[in-house]
């Protein structure tokens, strides 16, 4: 996809009184906004009448300073509207300020992919309906429950010092009753508290995975969206899914050393498909990984939201011989803006990746994790998520019916057993990305699979967590319509 360039915008004028010739203040401007990274390679300048206008100049005064500009090599093209920014490495051996340009891509860690810049971006669009992002609606917020947590918290806490390198013992020690509901138990030092579930996914690549070692993980995830792991330098392979969850007999065959391997796998309520592995591929799972040294990130950001009961049990609670990591998030059920996730894994670890924390952040906030903590001890949590799974399966049939209503003939889905989303694959062979346009000019913003997988396909994310029945069955229905109007 084309990166799109920004339009040129000028509001400066040079000094007319200094002793610095005016053309002489313009070539500094242009080559001080193309080093800092402003103007970019391949955009257009405003025609030279256009900016003698707007530098307050004469247009022979523009035309030299072009002349100039030109011979540096740094633009090219005379006239009109056709100059454009060619080159930005001449502009850098003038005097000028620091190349950020060139600074902020020198880092090992890489950037988003174009289209989740611009996601992150549009969410906070106003009147935008989001059908396919990541969160709760934040109309679901238990304003109440916070108000009492909050109100409580402010009468006892007395001091704000940093945490101990695990994490405050009394949300360690909440977060492992917690963990018993799901067949989990363990003991405070196993577990590390981290900000969200996404720190703990860093400190796993930083400090556990040597550079070339192979991610195997479901197709489409997740962690295809993210670059930290690709960024650690990491090969992230894709397997594919039916059903049941991770075809993993899969992996056999492209598992070359593993000591340099490791599975990342969301058996419950994928991200993005849905998907829940099934009791049975479970155990499979389990047996495959025991036999082939191959350790396990097992991501339960959705567990704790099975619509009808918790059945499908984690893989780290059947897990005998310390093969899983396993992480834990209160951003799907609560509030990601708290920023608290966990680790749960064998003590070691935790104390390589809570030695890893302190030189990073040292210590998740202190206030998040003592409210949390609050949530989790005072039944409160528990309650409230008996509330939310509900209003959750409630989206979830209104989104089926909608699905049914309006996209049986345009496109296939599969029925989540919880979480929040429904994958979405079209019939036709529809562009997806020419789809998200359409759907934008209407305030629809989708989340194209693409993000998410390792081949180009024809599927979006769908959400049934972030909008309310009418208006998911509103939006729907305008995306349906956009589709037959091709
Ligand atoms: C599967 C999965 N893991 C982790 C995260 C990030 O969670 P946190 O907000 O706890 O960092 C997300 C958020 O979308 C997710 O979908």
């Amino acid at each position: 996809m084309m990166k799109r360039i920004d339009p040129i915008q000028i509001n400066w004028k040079p000094a007319k009184n200094k002793v610095i010739p005016v053309y002489k203040q313009i070539i500094q401007y242009v080559c001080d906004r193309v080093a800092s990274g402003e103007w970019v390679i391949g955009a257009r300048l405003p025609s030279q009448r256009t900016m003698a206008k707007l530098f307050n100049v004469n247009r022979s005064t523009i035309s030299i300073a072009i002349d100039e500009l030109t011979s540096y090599g740094i633009i090219s093209g005379k006239s009109g509207a056709g100059t454009q920014i060619v080159s930005n490495t001449w502009a850098l051996m003038l005097p000028t300020k620091p190349s950020w340009k060139k600074l902020i891509s020198s880092g090992y860690f890489q950037e988003n992919n174009y289209r989740l810049q611009q996601i992150n971006q549009l969410e906070f669009e106003p009147n935008i309906a989001r059908l396919g992002t990541g969160e709760l609606d934040l109309r679901l917020f238990p304003q109440k429950m916070w108000t009492e947590v909050l109100q409580k918290m402010s009468t006892e806490i007395t001091s704000w010092g940093y945490a101990e390198p695990l994490g405050i013992l009394e949300l360690r020690e909440a977060i492992v009753e917690h963990m018993r509901q799901f067949g989990i138990n363990v003991s405070t030092e196993n577990i590390l508290v981290t900000s969200g579930a996404l720190q703990a996914l860093q400190l796993i690549a930083s400090c556990m995975l040597k550079e070339g070692s192979t991610v195997f993980t479901e197709a489409p995830t997740y962690l295809k969206s993210l670059q930290m792991f690709q960024s650690a330098g990491l090969k992230l392979n894709g397997i594919t899914m039916d059903h049941d969850g991770l075809e993993y007999w899969k992996i056999k065959n492209q598992i070359k050393n593993s000591e340099s391997s490791i599975l990342y796998t969301i058996p419950t309520n994928q991200n993005p498909t849905g998907i829940t592995m099934s009791d049975i591929r479970r155990k499979e799972l389990m047996d495959f990984c025991i036999k082939n040294r191959l350790p396990i990130i097992e991501d339960g950001a959705y567990q704790e939201l099975c619509f009808d009961n918790d059945q499908f049990k984690p893989l780290k609670s059947i897990d005998d011989n310390g093969m899983v990591m396993y992480l834990g998030s209160a951003s799907k059920t609560l509030a990601p803006g708290l920023r608290i996730g966990w680790v749960i894994a064998s003590k070691p670890v935790i104390q390589r990746l809570g030695d890893a924390k302190m030189q990073m952040d040292y210590g998740a906030s202190s206030l998040s994790q003592l409210v949390f903590a609050e949530f989790l001890k005072s039944g409160k949590y528990s309650s409230y998520l008996v509330d939310l799974k509900k209003t959750l399966k409630k989206r979830r049939d209104n989104a089926l019916e909608c699905l049914t209503k309006y996209f049986s003939q345009l496109a296939t889905w599969n029925k989540p057993i919880g979480g929040f989303y429904i994958w979405l694959t079209f019939n036709e062979s529809i562009e997806v990305d020419d789809i998200f346009e359409r759907a934008l000019k209407k305030k629809i913003l989708l989340n194209p699979g693409d993000i998410y997988d390792f081949k180009h396909n024809r599927s979006i994310r769908i959400s049934f967590a972030y909008l309310e029945c009418d208006e998911f069955k509103e939006s729907i229905k305008k995306l349906a319509l956009l589709l037959m109007d091709k």
